[in-house]
Protein backbone atom coordinates (compact mmCIF):
# COMPACT_ATOMS: atom_id res chain seq x y z
CA UNK A 1 0.00 0.00 0.00
CA UNK A 2 2.45 2.10 0.86
CA UNK A 3 3.74 2.47 -2.87
CA UNK A 4 0.45 4.10 -3.65
CA UNK A 5 -0.20 6.41 -0.91
CA UNK A 6 0.52 10.23 -1.52
CA UNK A 7 -0.21 13.06 1.00
CA UNK A 8 0.17 15.70 -2.20
CA UNK A 9 -3.94 15.79 -3.28
CA UNK A 10 -4.39 19.41 -5.55
CA UNK A 11 -7.42 19.72 -5.76
CA UNK A 12 -8.51 17.72 -2.59
CA UNK A 13 -10.01 20.69 -1.02
CA UNK A 14 -12.33 21.64 -3.72
CA UNK A 15 -14.12 17.78 -4.03
CA UNK A 16 -17.46 17.06 -2.80
CA UNK A 17 -17.44 15.48 0.58
CA UNK A 18 -18.09 12.11 -0.75
CA UNK A 19 -15.50 11.89 -3.52
CA UNK A 20 -12.95 12.65 -1.01
CA UNK A 21 -14.02 10.06 0.92
CA UNK A 22 -14.00 7.67 -2.22
CA UNK A 23 -10.43 8.86 -2.88
CA UNK A 24 -9.03 8.03 0.53
CA UNK A 25 -10.80 4.90 0.74
CA UNK A 26 -9.27 3.82 -2.78
CA UNK A 27 -5.92 4.61 -1.37
CA UNK A 28 -5.89 2.84 1.79
CA UNK A 29 -8.36 -0.03 0.42
CA UNK A 30 -10.69 1.07 2.94
CA UNK A 31 -13.95 -1.34 3.76
CA UNK A 32 -17.39 0.03 3.63
CA UNK A 33 -17.42 -0.48 7.29
CA UNK A 34 -14.34 2.04 7.82
CA UNK A 35 -15.47 4.67 5.23
CA UNK A 36 -18.70 4.79 8.00
CA UNK A 37 -16.33 5.21 10.78
CA UNK A 38 -14.59 7.83 8.85
CA UNK A 39 -17.61 9.66 8.27
CA UNK A 40 -18.65 9.53 11.51
CA UNK A 41 -21.83 7.80 11.48
CA UNK A 42 -20.85 4.72 13.28
CA UNK A 43 -17.32 5.71 14.73
CA UNK A 44 -18.56 5.21 18.18
CA UNK A 45 -21.56 3.76 19.41
CA UNK A 46 -23.92 4.09 22.11
CA UNK A 47 -22.88 0.72 23.95
CA UNK A 48 -18.97 1.29 23.15
CA UNK A 49 -19.17 4.80 24.84
CA UNK A 50 -21.41 3.18 27.74
CA UNK A 51 -18.60 0.91 28.64
CA UNK A 52 -15.93 3.64 28.31
CA UNK A 53 -17.10 6.26 30.73
CA UNK A 54 -19.58 6.74 33.86
CA UNK A 55 -23.21 8.61 33.46
CA UNK A 56 -22.86 7.96 29.33
CA UNK A 57 -25.99 10.00 27.82
CA UNK A 58 -24.52 10.01 23.94
CA UNK A 59 -21.06 10.60 21.53
CA UNK A 60 -19.80 14.13 20.81
CA UNK A 61 -19.07 14.81 17.64
CA UNK A 62 -16.14 17.00 15.96
CA UNK A 63 -15.16 17.98 11.67
CA UNK A 64 -11.97 15.54 10.62
CA UNK A 65 -10.12 16.92 7.96
CA UNK A 66 -6.85 15.57 6.24
CA UNK A 67 -3.65 17.54 6.61
CA UNK A 68 -2.02 16.93 2.97
CA UNK A 69 1.19 17.28 1.71
CA UNK A 70 3.04 16.29 5.03
CA UNK A 71 6.57 14.23 4.52
CA UNK A 72 8.81 13.48 6.90
CA UNK A 73 12.09 11.41 6.63
CA UNK A 74 10.84 11.28 2.99
CA UNK A 75 7.90 9.35 3.84
CA UNK A 76 4.11 10.69 3.15
CA UNK A 77 1.73 11.24 5.71
CA UNK A 78 -2.13 11.99 5.55
CA UNK A 79 -2.64 13.60 8.32
CA UNK A 80 -6.56 13.23 10.15
CA UNK A 81 -7.20 15.96 12.27
CA UNK A 82 -10.31 16.14 14.81
CA UNK A 83 -11.18 20.09 15.20
CA UNK A 84 -13.32 22.19 15.60
CA UNK A 85 -11.31 25.50 14.70
CA UNK A 86 -11.03 26.74 11.18
CA UNK A 87 -7.71 27.20 9.26
CA UNK A 88 -6.01 24.53 11.81
CA UNK A 89 -6.00 21.96 8.84
CA UNK A 90 -5.73 24.45 5.74
CA UNK A 91 -2.77 25.24 7.79
CA UNK A 92 -0.33 22.44 8.36
CA UNK A 93 -1.53 21.21 4.24
CA UNK A 94 0.01 24.76 3.36
CA UNK A 95 2.59 24.62 5.39
CA UNK A 96 3.35 21.00 4.59
CA UNK A 97 3.50 21.80 0.96
CA UNK A 98 6.09 24.91 1.06
CA UNK A 99 8.48 22.37 3.06
CA UNK A 100 8.36 19.19 1.26
CA UNK A 101 9.22 21.70 -1.90
CA UNK A 102 12.44 22.18 0.72
CA UNK A 103 12.77 18.16 1.07
CA UNK A 104 10.36 17.72 3.36
CA UNK A 105 10.52 17.65 7.34
CA UNK A 106 13.22 15.66 9.26
CA UNK A 107 12.48 14.45 12.95
CA UNK A 108 13.40 11.48 15.18
CA UNK A 109 12.21 10.11 18.38
CA UNK A 110 13.39 9.25 21.32
CA UNK A 111 12.58 5.38 22.78
CA UNK A 112 9.59 4.56 24.48
CA UNK A 113 10.47 5.39 28.31
CA UNK A 114 8.42 6.93 30.99
CA UNK A 115 8.61 8.00 34.23
CA UNK A 116 6.65 6.57 37.43
CA UNK A 117 6.97 8.32 40.79
CA UNK A 118 6.39 7.37 44.12
CA UNK A 119 6.80 9.86 47.41
CA UNK A 120 8.32 8.67 50.23
CA UNK A 121 8.62 10.37 53.33
CA UNK A 122 9.07 9.95 56.85
CA UNK A 123 12.44 7.93 56.02
CA UNK A 124 15.01 9.08 58.32
CA UNK A 125 17.98 10.16 56.90
CA UNK A 126 17.68 10.95 53.52
CA UNK A 127 21.47 10.00 52.43
CA UNK A 128 20.56 6.53 54.09
CA UNK A 129 17.81 5.74 52.68
CA UNK A 130 18.73 7.04 49.26
CA UNK A 131 21.47 4.56 49.33
CA UNK A 132 19.03 1.68 50.66
CA UNK A 133 16.89 2.05 47.33
CA UNK A 134 19.71 2.66 44.93
CA UNK A 135 21.34 -0.53 46.55
CA UNK A 136 18.21 -2.81 45.77
CA UNK A 137 17.96 -1.10 42.61
CA UNK A 138 17.48 -4.76 40.57
CA UNK A 139 15.36 -6.24 43.54
CA UNK A 140 12.96 -3.30 42.42
CA UNK A 141 12.87 -3.79 39.44
CA UNK A 142 12.29 -7.47 39.67
CA UNK A 143 9.64 -6.93 41.92
CA UNK A 144 8.01 -4.18 39.10
CA UNK A 145 8.57 -6.13 35.95
CA UNK A 146 6.66 -9.24 37.85
CA UNK A 147 3.50 -7.27 37.44
CA UNK A 148 3.92 -6.96 33.59
CA UNK A 149 5.76 -10.54 32.12
CA UNK A 150 3.77 -9.60 28.99
CA UNK A 151 5.36 -6.23 28.37
CA UNK A 152 8.72 -7.41 29.47
CA UNK A 153 8.67 -10.70 27.07
CA UNK A 154 7.86 -7.66 24.09
CA UNK A 155 11.42 -6.15 25.52
CA UNK A 156 10.20 -3.41 27.55
CA UNK A 157 9.57 -2.89 31.22
CA UNK A 158 11.76 -1.29 33.96
CA UNK A 159 14.77 -0.40 33.22
CA UNK A 160 16.21 1.93 36.01
CA UNK A 161 15.51 3.15 39.49
CA UNK A 162 16.85 6.73 40.25
CA UNK A 163 16.06 8.99 43.79
CA UNK A 164 15.77 12.65 43.88
CA UNK A 165 15.92 14.83 47.09
CA UNK A 166 13.77 17.72 46.58
CA UNK A 167 13.83 20.61 48.95
CA UNK A 168 10.53 21.45 50.97
CA UNK A 169 11.90 23.90 53.51
CA UNK A 170 7.83 24.39 54.66
CA UNK A 171 7.75 20.50 55.26
CA UNK A 172 8.00 19.05 59.09
CA UNK A 173 11.76 19.31 60.54
CA UNK A 174 12.71 20.79 56.82
CA UNK A 175 13.28 16.97 55.86
CA UNK A 176 13.28 16.74 51.97
CA UNK A 177 11.15 15.01 49.61
CA UNK A 178 12.59 11.75 48.79
CA UNK A 179 11.06 10.72 45.15
CA UNK A 180 11.74 7.74 43.52
CA UNK A 181 11.51 7.59 39.90
CA UNK A 182 10.75 3.96 38.21
CA UNK A 183 11.80 4.30 34.22
CA UNK A 184 9.75 2.30 32.38
CA UNK A 185 10.07 1.41 28.65
CA UNK A 186 6.16 1.17 27.26
CA UNK A 187 6.93 0.11 23.70
CA UNK A 188 4.13 0.97 21.69
CA UNK A 189 1.91 2.06 24.55
CA UNK A 190 1.35 5.34 26.21
CA UNK A 191 2.17 3.46 28.95
CA UNK A 192 -0.46 5.13 31.88
CA UNK A 193 -1.26 1.87 33.70
CA UNK A 194 1.58 0.03 32.95
CA UNK A 195 3.47 2.38 35.17
CA UNK A 196 0.64 3.18 37.61
CA UNK A 197 1.17 -1.21 38.40
CA UNK A 198 4.52 -0.94 38.56
CA UNK A 199 4.60 2.41 40.93
CA UNK A 200 1.98 0.83 43.01
CA UNK A 201 3.50 -2.83 43.26
CA UNK A 202 7.08 -1.45 44.40
CA UNK A 203 5.90 0.97 47.17
CA UNK A 204 5.52 -1.93 49.43
CA UNK A 205 8.78 -2.62 49.06
CA UNK A 206 10.04 0.70 49.33
CA UNK A 207 8.72 1.30 52.44
CA UNK A 208 10.25 -1.76 53.58
CA UNK A 209 13.60 -0.82 52.50
CA UNK A 210 13.26 2.67 53.82
CA UNK A 211 11.34 2.18 57.08
CA UNK A 212 9.36 5.12 55.41
CA UNK A 213 5.67 5.77 54.15
CA UNK A 214 5.12 5.66 50.60
CA UNK A 215 2.38 8.37 49.15
CA UNK A 216 1.86 8.70 45.66
CA UNK A 217 2.73 6.20 43.30
CA UNK A 218 1.69 7.55 39.63
CA UNK A 219 3.63 8.36 36.43
CA UNK A 220 4.59 12.01 35.90
CA UNK A 221 3.47 13.11 32.29
CA UNK A 222 6.66 15.48 32.28
CA UNK A 223 7.83 12.56 29.62
CA UNK A 224 10.97 14.14 28.99
CA UNK A 225 12.83 10.74 28.24
CA UNK A 226 10.53 10.19 25.94
CA UNK A 227 10.97 13.44 23.60
CA UNK A 228 10.17 13.85 19.83
CA UNK A 229 12.20 16.50 17.47
CA UNK A 230 11.54 17.49 13.47
CA UNK A 231 13.64 20.06 11.50
CA UNK A 232 12.90 21.70 8.19
CA UNK A 233 15.01 23.80 6.13
CA UNK A 234 13.20 26.09 3.70
CA UNK A 235 15.23 27.95 1.08
CA UNK A 236 13.95 31.82 1.32
CA UNK A 237 12.50 31.95 -2.48
CA UNK A 238 10.22 29.20 -1.38
CA UNK A 239 8.77 31.67 1.21
CA UNK A 240 7.66 34.69 -0.98
CA UNK A 241 4.30 35.20 -0.87
CA UNK A 242 1.38 38.25 -0.28
CA UNK A 243 3.53 40.00 -3.03
CA UNK A 244 6.61 40.06 -0.17
CA UNK A 245 9.97 38.23 -1.12
CA UNK A 246 11.18 35.71 0.91
CA UNK A 247 13.29 37.52 2.87
CA UNK A 248 10.61 39.88 4.26
CA UNK A 249 8.50 36.43 5.31
CA UNK A 250 11.29 34.59 6.85
CA UNK A 251 12.60 38.00 8.99
CA UNK A 252 9.32 37.85 10.26
CA UNK A 253 9.08 34.30 11.34
CA UNK A 254 12.69 34.22 13.27
CA UNK A 255 11.08 37.70 14.65
CA UNK A 256 8.12 36.08 16.07
CA UNK A 257 10.65 33.30 17.48
CA UNK A 258 12.83 35.92 19.33
CA UNK A 259 9.88 37.24 20.87
CA UNK A 260 8.28 34.27 21.88
CA UNK A 261 11.58 32.87 23.36
CA UNK A 262 11.96 36.16 25.42
CA UNK A 263 8.25 36.66 26.91
CA UNK A 264 6.37 34.03 28.01
CA UNK A 265 2.74 35.74 27.49
CA UNK A 266 4.10 35.41 23.92
CA UNK A 267 5.16 31.69 24.32
CA UNK A 268 2.19 30.35 25.55
CA UNK A 269 0.64 31.64 22.36
CA UNK A 270 2.72 30.80 20.01
CA UNK A 271 3.07 26.71 21.57
CA UNK A 272 -1.00 27.02 21.17
CA UNK A 273 -0.87 27.51 17.54
CA UNK A 274 1.96 24.38 18.03
CA UNK A 275 -0.94 22.36 20.06
CA UNK A 276 -3.44 23.45 17.83
CA UNK A 277 -1.94 20.94 15.13
CA UNK A 278 -0.67 18.37 17.39
CA UNK A 279 -4.04 18.40 19.70
CA UNK A 280 -6.28 18.07 16.53
CA UNK A 281 -4.54 14.94 15.83
CA UNK A 282 -4.18 13.52 18.94
CA UNK A 283 -7.74 13.37 19.39
CA UNK A 284 -8.46 11.94 15.93
CA UNK A 285 -6.31 8.97 16.73
CA UNK A 286 -7.27 8.27 20.18
CA UNK A 287 -4.41 10.04 22.33
CA UNK A 288 -4.64 11.31 25.51
CA UNK A 289 -4.42 14.34 24.65
CA UNK A 290 -4.50 16.03 28.06
CA UNK A 291 -1.63 14.17 28.96
CA UNK A 292 0.62 15.56 25.58
CA UNK A 293 -0.55 18.83 26.77
CA UNK A 294 0.47 18.56 30.49
CA UNK A 295 4.18 17.26 29.27
CA UNK A 296 4.58 20.09 26.21
CA UNK A 297 3.66 22.83 28.47
CA UNK A 298 5.85 21.58 31.51
CA UNK A 299 8.46 20.76 29.33
CA UNK A 300 8.41 24.23 27.73
CA UNK A 301 9.17 25.68 31.27
CA UNK A 302 12.21 23.39 32.11
CA UNK A 303 14.71 26.29 32.35
CA UNK A 304 12.82 28.15 34.78
CA UNK A 305 10.83 30.14 32.38
CA UNK A 306 7.68 29.29 29.87
CA UNK A 307 9.20 29.45 26.87
CA UNK A 308 8.57 28.03 22.95
CA UNK A 309 8.42 24.66 21.66
CA UNK A 310 9.71 25.75 18.32
CA UNK A 311 11.96 28.05 17.54
CA UNK A 312 13.10 29.58 14.08
CA UNK A 313 16.37 31.43 12.46
CA UNK A 314 17.86 32.14 9.44
CA UNK A 315 20.88 30.23 7.91
CA UNK A 316 22.70 30.56 4.71
CA UNK A 317 19.88 31.61 2.59
CA UNK A 318 17.17 29.05 4.50
CA UNK A 319 14.72 29.32 7.36
CA UNK A 320 15.48 27.07 9.58
CA UNK A 321 12.93 25.69 12.05
CA UNK A 322 12.93 23.03 14.96
CA UNK A 323 10.96 21.78 17.52
CA UNK A 324 11.24 19.38 20.29
CA UNK A 325 8.69 18.27 22.83
CA UNK A 326 7.52 14.89 25.14
CA UNK A 327 5.17 12.87 23.02
CA UNK A 328 4.10 9.96 25.27
CA UNK A 329 1.47 8.14 22.53
CA UNK A 330 -0.02 4.71 21.74
CA UNK A 331 -0.14 2.66 18.81
CA UNK A 332 -2.05 0.16 21.43
CA UNK A 333 -4.13 -0.15 24.95
CA UNK A 334 -6.48 2.49 25.98
CA UNK A 335 -9.23 3.55 23.62
CA UNK A 336 -7.61 3.02 20.41
CA UNK A 337 -8.74 -0.65 20.92
CA UNK A 338 -12.23 0.52 21.16
CA UNK A 339 -12.74 3.32 19.03
CA UNK A 340 -13.12 2.16 15.45
CA UNK A 341 -12.92 5.86 14.20
CA UNK A 342 -9.17 6.02 15.67
CA UNK A 343 -8.39 2.71 14.25
CA UNK A 344 -9.20 4.07 11.04
CA UNK A 345 -7.69 7.34 11.74
CA UNK A 346 -4.14 5.46 12.59
CA UNK A 347 -4.59 3.31 9.72
CA UNK A 348 -4.54 6.41 7.51
CA UNK A 349 -1.49 7.67 9.43
CA UNK A 350 -0.03 4.18 8.58
CA UNK A 351 2.61 4.80 11.52
CA UNK A 352 4.40 1.38 12.02
CA UNK A 353 5.88 2.30 15.26
CA UNK A 354 5.03 4.60 18.34
CA UNK A 355 8.45 6.64 17.31
CA UNK A 356 7.28 7.09 13.92
CA UNK A 357 3.87 8.60 15.23
CA UNK A 358 5.44 10.80 17.41
CA UNK A 359 7.86 12.56 14.39
CA UNK A 360 4.77 13.28 12.13
CA UNK A 361 2.93 14.41 15.54
CA UNK A 362 6.20 16.36 16.07
CA UNK A 363 6.46 17.69 12.03
CA UNK A 364 2.36 18.87 12.75
CA UNK A 365 3.17 20.60 15.34
CA UNK A 366 6.19 22.77 13.55
CA UNK A 367 3.97 23.06 10.05
CA UNK A 368 1.48 24.23 12.28
CA UNK A 369 3.55 27.14 13.87
CA UNK A 370 5.09 27.55 10.73
CA UNK A 371 1.55 28.77 8.79
CA UNK A 372 0.99 30.93 12.01
CA UNK A 373 4.28 32.72 12.02
CA UNK A 374 4.36 33.29 8.72
CA UNK A 375 0.95 34.96 8.29
CA UNK A 376 1.92 36.63 11.89
CA UNK A 377 5.37 38.13 10.91
CA UNK A 378 4.07 39.79 7.78
CA UNK A 379 0.51 40.76 6.81
CA UNK A 380 -0.94 39.31 9.81
CA UNK A 381 -3.59 36.44 10.29
CA UNK A 382 -7.34 38.22 10.50
CA UNK A 383 -7.49 38.36 6.84
CA UNK A 384 -6.84 34.69 6.00
CA UNK A 385 -9.26 33.87 9.15
CA UNK A 386 -11.57 35.83 7.47
CA UNK A 387 -12.05 34.10 4.58
CA UNK A 388 -12.57 31.19 6.62
CA UNK A 389 -15.44 32.43 9.16
CA UNK A 390 -16.73 33.80 5.82
CA UNK A 391 -17.39 30.21 4.93
CA UNK A 392 -19.30 30.04 8.84
CA UNK A 393 -21.55 33.12 8.53
CA UNK A 394 -22.64 31.89 4.75
CA UNK A 395 -23.85 28.68 6.09
CA UNK A 396 -25.25 30.50 9.03
CA UNK A 397 -26.98 32.86 6.51
CA UNK A 398 -28.73 29.13 4.87
CA UNK A 399 -26.34 28.78 2.00
CA UNK A 400 -25.19 25.45 0.80
CA UNK A 401 -23.30 23.61 -1.50
CA UNK A 402 -21.19 25.72 -3.94
CA UNK A 403 -23.20 28.39 -2.58
CA UNK A 404 -21.75 28.63 0.71
CA UNK A 405 -17.66 29.44 -1.34
CA UNK A 406 -19.89 32.41 -3.23
CA UNK A 407 -21.00 33.73 -0.45
CA UNK A 408 -17.97 33.44 1.46
CA UNK A 409 -15.95 35.25 -1.11
CA UNK A 410 -18.44 37.79 -2.39
CA UNK A 411 -18.36 38.48 1.67
CA UNK A 412 -14.83 38.90 2.20
CA UNK A 413 -14.94 41.41 -0.92
CA UNK A 414 -17.62 43.28 0.60
CA UNK A 415 -14.99 43.57 3.28
CA UNK A 416 -18.37 43.07 6.05
CA UNK A 417 -18.43 39.75 7.26
CA UNK A 418 -21.76 39.81 8.50
CA UNK A 419 -24.60 36.91 8.80
CA UNK A 420 -27.30 40.33 7.51
CA UNK A 421 -24.69 40.84 4.64
CA UNK A 422 -24.31 37.54 3.69
CA UNK A 423 -28.32 36.94 3.46
CA UNK A 424 -28.30 39.62 1.39
CA UNK A 425 -25.97 38.35 -1.09
CA UNK A 426 -27.66 35.13 -0.69
CA UNK A 427 -31.05 36.15 -1.56
CA UNK A 428 -29.32 37.79 -5.06
CA UNK A 429 -27.20 35.29 -6.15
CA UNK A 430 -28.51 33.25 -9.63
CA UNK A 431 -29.47 29.31 -8.84
CA UNK A 432 -26.29 26.72 -8.79
CA UNK A 433 -25.63 25.18 -11.68
CA UNK A 434 -23.86 21.62 -10.25
CA UNK A 435 -20.26 22.17 -10.50
CA UNK A 436 -17.99 18.92 -12.30
CA UNK A 437 -15.08 18.82 -9.80
CA UNK A 438 -11.88 17.29 -10.89
CA UNK A 439 -8.97 15.92 -9.24
CA UNK A 440 -5.74 16.12 -10.02
CA UNK A 441 -2.42 14.44 -8.78
CA UNK A 442 0.07 17.46 -9.28
C1 LIG B 1 -4.71 30.54 17.00
O1 LIG B 1 -5.48 29.41 17.29
C2 LIG B 1 -3.24 30.24 17.07
C3 LIG B 1 -2.31 31.43 16.91
O2 LIG B 1 -2.63 32.43 17.88
C4 LIG B 1 -0.90 30.92 17.14
C5 LIG B 1 0.16 31.99 17.24
O3 LIG B 1 -0.16 33.13 17.62
O4 LIG B 1 1.33 31.65 16.97
C6 LIG B 1 -2.44 32.07 15.56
Amino acid sequence: MSDTVTSRLAGFHKLPMEERLARIGQMFRLTEAELEHLRGESALDLTVANQMIENAVGTFSLPLGLGLNLNVNGRDYLVPMAVEEPSVVAAVSFASKIVREAGGFTAEADESMMIGQVQVSNYGDPGLASEKILEAKEQILALANSFHPAMVARGGGARDVEVRLLPAPEGPRGEPLLIVHLLIDAQEAMGANLINTMAEGVAPLIEQLTGGRVYLRILSNLADKRLARATCRIPLPLLADFGLPGEVIAEGIAQASRFAEADPYRAATHNKGVMNGIDAVAIATGQDWRSIEAGAHAFACRKGQYRPLSTWYLEEGHLVGRIELPLALGLVGGPIKIHPGAQVALKLMRATSVRELSMVFAAVGLAQNFAALRALGSVGIQKGHMAMHARSVAVTAGARGGDVEKVANLLVKAGHVKVEKAREILANLPPETPAIATLTNG
